[in-house]
C-alpha cells in the first residue's frame, strides 16, 4: 500500500504534468506535512517557486492547481492561504479506509525494495586486547538498528565486525603472552587471561622498559606476518580471549554480527599499494608511500598525504580500509557500505574514500557512507567514568542498568501490592534495563554528544524505553481485560469521530514514511521521536475514548485502533532492537 503522502504526491504530480510540466525541475517537494495542524494535515507550496519560474502570480497558479487536482474522497475541498499555499485536510472516512488497509498489511505499510541489493553495515568493530568502550557500544547499538531497518525493507544486509585484530601491537602482546603464560601455547584451553585490558597495560609496561623485550616483540611481528605457526597460535589465543569478552556484550544486547577483522584483508594489502602505484598516485616521502589528498592541507596550505605504507614496510589502518572496500564491492557484491564510528574518524573516512575514488576502487562515491556519532558523557558533562574515576566496563554498565530496572520494578510491585514470580521479574528487569540503554542512545540525534543517565533512561515518563514499553503493555492489558484476541479480530470498519481518534489515526498512518526517513537519513532518532509521539497520542485517545465500555460498532473500531497501535509500537521497537513485554 502506498502511504498517504505518496498518494497525495502522485495526485499532484498528475495534475501538474499537463499544466506546469516544468515543476519537475524545481527542488521543492510537492506535498509536505502541514507546518501547523490548524492549516490542515498537509500542504502543497509549489505554486510559489513555480510562479517565480514562470513569471506569474502565485495565487493564480495555486488556483489553477486546485482546479485540476482531483482529491475527491480523500480530502475536504482544498483551500488556498496567504500568497498561494494549498492546504489539505484529510476526510475521516478516507482515514478509516486507509487504516483498514494498514491493519491487513503485514509490513504495516512499509514497502519492500524490489531488487535485493546488498548493503554492508560495518559496525561495533572493537579492537582486540584493547578495551571495548562506550564508543563501541554506540556503534553497536546504532549499527544494529540501521541494519534492522534495512533488513526490514528487504535489503540483503551483511553485518560486519571490522575488528582491530592486526598490527604491530601484537608483537608486544605475543611476546608477553609467551613470557607469562608459556603453557598456553602447548596445552589446549589453558588460557584465561580474564582482564585483557590489564594484560595489555602490563605488556606495554614491559615493552617500554626493556630493550630486549622490544627486540623480541619486533621479531614476533615479523614472524607473525611471515605466518610462523607458533606466533600465529599465540595471536589466535589472544583474539579468542577478546572474542569471548565481546560475545558477552553481544549476547546481552542481542546483536548478530559476523566477525571479519582487519587481519582478513592482510593478504590484499600489497595489491592495494601496487594498484595505487599503477594509477600513478604514490609519492615517496621519507621512505613512506603516500597519496596526496585534495582539500586536506596543513597550516601552510600544502596538501596533506595519506600514508599507505610506512618506511618500515608496515601498512596502516587506511590501507586495510582500502583493501576491505575493494573486497566488499567486488567479492561481496555490495551496492552500498555504511560505516558506523565516532565522529572523530570523519577525516579518516573522507580521506580514504577520496583515495579509493582516485584509484577507481570506488566509481560512485554515494556507495559509501560514514555514519558518525558523538561522545557519551557522564552526568558531570565529562568523559563517562566510574565513581572511583576508572573507565567503565561495558559489561558492568549493562549489569547496572538491569539491576536498577529490577529495583524500580520491586518498588512498583510493592506500591501496587502485586506478587510476581522470580521469572517474571528477571525478564522484565532484563528487557527494561537493556531496552533503556539502547533507547537512550538511539533517541538522541546521533551526531550530538549525549549524557548517560540511568535515572533519565529508566524513567517511566518521557521519551524513554519504559514509557513506550508501558504503552504497549497497557494495550495488552485491554485485550486481557476484555478477553479479546487481537489476532483473531477481523477488520470491519474503523469510525473516527472524536478528535483524539483522528489524531491517533493520522499518527498510525505515518509509520511507513518514518521508516523511509530513517533509511535515507540513517537517523534512528526519527523513529524514536515518532514512537514517542504515537505513545502520547494513544494515551490521550485512551483517556478520552472508552474502549471496552463502548458498544459495537464503536467498541470494535476502537479495539482495532488499539491493536494497530500495539503492532506499530512492537514493530517500531523491534527495529530499534528492543523486544516488548505483554506485562510489566
Ligand atoms: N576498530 C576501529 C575503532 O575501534 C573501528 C573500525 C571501523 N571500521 C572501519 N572499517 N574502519 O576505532
Amino acid at each position: 500500500m502506498a502511504s498517504i503522502l505518496t498518494q497525495l504526491n502522485d495526485h499532484f504530480a498528475q495534475a501538474l504534468e499537463g499544466q506546469f510540466p516544468s515543476y519537475i525541475t524545481l527542488p521543492t517537494p510537492l506535498v509536505v506535512p502541514a507546518s501547523n495542524p490548524k492549516f490542515g494535515d498537509f500542504q502543497c507550496n509549489i505554486a510559489l517557486p513555480l510562479a517565480k519560474q514562470l513569471g506569474q502570480q502565485p495565487r493564480a497558479i495555486a488556483m489553477e492547481i486546485v482546479d485540476k487536482v482531483n482529491l475527491t474522497g480523500i480530502c475536504e475541498p482544498l483551500t488556498i492561504a496567504g500568497p498561494g499555499f494549498i492546504n489539505l485536510k484529510l476526510l475521516p472516512d478516507y482515514l478509516g479506509e486507509q487504516l483498514i488497509k494498514l491493519q491487513q498489511n503485514q509490513q504495516l505499510g512499509v514497502s519492500l525494495v524490489k531488487g535485493k541489493e546488498r548493503i554492508v553495515v560495518d559496525f561495533s568493530s572493537p579492537n582486540i586486547a584493547k578495551e571495548m568502550h562506550v564508543g563501541h557500544l554506540r556503534s553497536t547499538i546504532i549499527g544494529d538498528c540501521l541494519a534492522r531497518v534495512l533488513e526490514f525493507r528487504g535489503y540483503d544486509v551483511l553485518r560486519l565486525n571490522h575488528v582491530g585484530d592486526w598490527g604491530t601491537q601484537f608483537g608486544m602482546l605475543i611476546t608477553y603472552l609467551k613470557e607469562v603464560y608459556p603453557e598456553a601455547l602447548v596445552t589446549a584451553d589453558a588460557l584465561d587471561i580474564g582482564d585483557l585490558v590489564t594484560f595489555y597495560k602490563q605488556a606495554k609496561q614491559r615493552f617500554d622498559q626493556d630493550e630486549q623485550f622490544r627486540e623480541a616483540s619486533r621479531q614476533a611481528v615479523v614472524a607473525l606476518q611471515a605466518g610462523d605457526a607458533e606466533n600465529i597460535k599465540a595471536w589466535q589465543l589472544l583474539c579468542e580471549q577478546s572474542r569471548q569478552e565481546f560475545q558477552l556484550i553481544y549476547d546481552c544486547l542481542d546483536i548478530a554480527i559476523e566477525e571479519r577483522g582487519e587481519s582478513f584483508y592482510n593478504p590484499f594489502l600489497p595489491g592495494v599499494v601496487e594498484l595505487l602505484q599503477e594509477k600513478d598516485l604514490l609519492v615517496e616521502d621519507n621512505g613512506a608511500q603516500c597519496v596526496f589528498l585534495d582539500g586536506f592541507t596543513n597550516k601552510d596550505g600544502d596538501r596533506l598525504p595519506l600514508i599507505v605504507q610506512k618506511s618500515d614496510g608496515g601498512y596502516n589502518y587506511a590501507t586495510t580500509d582500502l583493501a576491505a572496500l575493494n573486497y566488499r564491492l567486488t567479492t561481496d557484491g555490495a551496492e552500498k557500505i555504511i560505516y558506523v564510528t565516532d565522529a572523530g574518524q570523519a577525516n579518516h573516512f573522507a580521506q580514504f574514500f577520496q583515495v579509493a575514488e582516485k584509484a577507481d576502487i570506488l566509481s560512485d562515491p554515494s556507495q559509501v557512507v560514514h555514519v558518525p556519532f558523538g561522545l557519551v558523557k557522564g552526568e558531570d558533562g565529562k568523559k563517562l567514568k566510574t565513581r572511583a574515576g576508572d573507565t567503565i566496563r561495558l559489561k558492568d554498565l549493562l549489569t547496572e542498568a538491569v539491576t536498577r530496572a529490577r529495583q524500580d520494578l520491586e518498588t512498583r510491585l510493592t506500591a501496587e501490592e502485586r506478587q510476581e514470580t522470580e521469572e517474571f521479574k528477571t525478564e522484565v528487569a532484563q528487557r527494561v534495563g537493556i531496552g533503556a540503554v539502547k533507547y537512550a542512545d538511539l533517541s538522541q540525534n546521533r551526531t550530538s554528544d549525549y549524557v548517560f543517565s540511568f535515572d533519565k533512561m529508566l524513567a517511566l515518563q518521557g521519551n524513554t524505553a519504559p514509557y513506550m514499553l508501558y504503552a504497549y503493555a497497557r494495550i495488552q492489558s485491554i485485550s486481557r481485560e476484555g478477553g479479546i484476541d487481537f489476532a483473531q479480530m477481523d477488520s470491519g470498519e474503523i469510525m473516527l469521530t472524536e478528535p483524539t481518534e483522528l489524531v491517533l489515526a493520522k499518527s498510525l498512518l505515518q509509520f511507513a514514511d518514518v521508516i523511509e526517513t530513517v533509511e535515507t537519513s540513517l537517523l534512528p532518532n526519527r523513529l524514536c521521536d515518532y514512537l514517542y509521539e504515537l505513545s502520547k497520542v494513544f494515551n490521550r485517545f485512551y483517556e478520552n475514548c472508552p474502549v471496552l465500555k463502548a458498544s459495537d460498532p464503536q467498541r470494535r473500531s476502537r479495539l482495532l485502533l488499539c491493536d494497530l497501535t500495539a503492532r506499530t509500537l512492537k514493530l517500531g521497537l523491534s527495529l530499534l532492537g528492543i523486544p516488548v513485554l505483554d506485562r510489566m
